[in-house]
């Protein structure tokens, strides 16, 4: 090669190094970054498949736990220090512990009130609450009330963290209809690892319609919630959050159902309710029963559906909720059913109850629904894209200084919520949650909902290139949340701020 040729080679040449080098490094997250730690980052992981690369995205492999069945775990109800019917207070505390999963040495975790998950709430509609909020973890963090139609400053939001050995009180007034609810951690770009150590709880909203629906509400007899995770154990049994981190969504190998490895429940041959909570990081859930029998969903996010809905299977992303009732009286005494995601069994059925009297007919209308505005115009238009620490809310990363949109207090809008299907690192559905609200579908691509989407929702999951219309109405003040419920998106800044006024 001549020597005129060779110098412009070389530079073209080291041109596209460089470039190379650069790309590869933000791909695999090799540059400094806040919550980037050497040991988030591991090869060995990408390679067998806790990354999600190549757009072959899978929701995470869980298998047959190999432990023996334990009796499902049942978050305590929690008693309240104070009770009236117009008010209650109670005292939630977020602390370390340890929690005996499984045979071998005890899992390091956090919990509300106990050593793993927390406790449930109790409210009623119209209530006044207050909850005392204690921080003994060594680390700051939030409560943050999932689904809570209350002012952004008691949201719990990333506004509102609590120091180590800190305390906050809050009051609001139940200002919505019966539900199954959630609180976790939102702590700032900290939510993932807290949450994935434990840092979650439930409450039931109830009313005067829940009281008067012929529903199975004996907790733990035939009203059972169920908060679905699933985890990596180590060789000591930790869970190891850095470790096994997923920008897409850290999840694991082992489900969990309120913290029971392979949690079996006794039932007897009538309808039962299953409280169904998505509390992965990042996993989808799609659960069936192992005899393809269908079921009835009652409930979705913020309430029950206007009547029942026949469904053979139930999927949920991350953050989302469904009530189901499940006919038991079909089952013979002595029977094993399953509660199945795919080909892996999550919770097993034991029919030890022999039947009294005649199995109650599910009520036919369980709500009223105000219907919604299909025609009106669209006031907004919300785009969610990305992977990986590349996941942006409209082409943004979150700003804690930056309000991204106004909206009125008490004034309907219609949003057009999207996911903008990926360039390069392929596609990825994403739950999309706004906080302080419940909200209703108007469509997906211009088709009405599926009934059992029909009710009141506050996560919603959206497809690469799907674009769903919803009807939103905020009745509280202040700076609430829109985000990706996969935590590790959420964290890594796919989050948006709007002002409620
Ligand atoms: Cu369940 Cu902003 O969260
Ligand atoms: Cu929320
Ligand atoms: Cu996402």
């Amino acid at each position: 090669m001549k020597k005129d040729r060779l110098v412009p080679t070389l530079i073209f040449i080291g041109v596209v190094l460089v470039f190379l080098l650069i790309f590869f490094a933000i791909f695999f997250r090799i540059v400094p970054n806040s919550s980037f730690s050497p040991d988030n980052f591991r090869m060995g992981e990408m390679m067998n498949g806790r990354h999600h690369m190549n757009g072959n995205f899978d929701t995470g492999e869980i298998r047959n736990s190999q432990d023996s069945p334990m009796e499902l775990r049942l978050p305590p109800l929690l008693e309240s220090d104070y009770e009236t019917d117009e008010e209650v207070s109670y005292t939630l505390v977020a602390d370390e512990g340890q929690t005996s999963f499984r045979e071998g040495p005890p899992t390091e975790t956090y919990g509300y009130n106990g050593s793993y998950l927390g406790p449930v709430l109790q409210i009623r509609e119209g209530q006044q609450v207050h909850i005392n909020l204690q921080n003994e973890l060594e680390e700051e963090t939030t409560f943050h009330w999932h689904g809570l139609k209350v002012a952004s400053d008691v949201d719990g939001g990333p506004h509102h963290p609590i120091e180590s050995n800190g305390s906050a009180e809050i009051d609001f007034t139940v200002d919505q209809e019966a539900a199954t609810l959630w609180f976790h951690s939102h702590a700032h770009r900290k939510s993932g690892e807290q949450v994935y150590n434990g840092l979650a709880g439930l409450i039931f909203v109830e009313d005067e319609n829940s009281d008067a629906l012929n529903l199975p509400k004996e907790y733990g007899v035939n009203d059972f919630p169920l908060i679905l995770q699933e985890r990596f154990f180590d060789e000591e049994n930790q869970f190891r959050y850095n470790e096994v981190y997923d920008f897409d969504g850290t999840t694991g190998d082992t489900p969990l159902i309120n913290g029971t490895i392979r949690p079996y429940i006794e039932v007897g041959q009538e309808w039962i309710r299953l409280r169904v909570v998505n509390g992965s990081n990042g996993r989808n859930y799609d659960l069936s029963l192992s005899d393809g029998s269908s079921f009835y969903q009652i409930a979705s996010d913020g309430g029950f559906l206007e009547a029942p809905v026949e469904r053979a299977n139930l999927f949920l992303s991350p953050g989302e909720r469904a009530e189901i009732v499940v006919n038991m009286s079909e089952y013979q005494l002595g029977e094993q059913v399953f509660l199945v995601d795919g080909s892996t069994e999550i919770l097993e059925f034991r029919l030890t109850k022999e039947r009294e009297g005649n199995p109650e007919l599910l009520p036919n209308i369980l709500n009223d629904l105000p219907s919604v505005e299909t025609e009106a115009l669209t006031d907004r238009q919300i785009e969610m894209s990305g992977r990986g620490h590349m996941v942006t809310m409209n082409g943004r990363q979150f700003d804690m200084d930056r309000i991204d949109f106004t909206v009125n207090q008490g004034e309907k809008e219609i949003w057009e919520v999207t996911t903008i299907p990926g360039m390069m690192m392929g596609d990825m559905p994403h739950p999309f949650h706004v906080h302080g609200v419940q909200f209703r579908i108007i469509s997906r691509d211009g088709v009405p909902p599926e009934a059992y989407e029909e009710g009141w929702k506050d996560t919603i999951l959206v497809s690469p290139g799907e674009t769903v219309k919803i009807e939103i109405e905020f009745q509280k003040q202040g700076v609430f949340m829109i985000h990706c419920h996969i935590l590790e998106h959420e964290d890594n800044g796919m989050m948006g701020q709007i002002l409620v006024e």
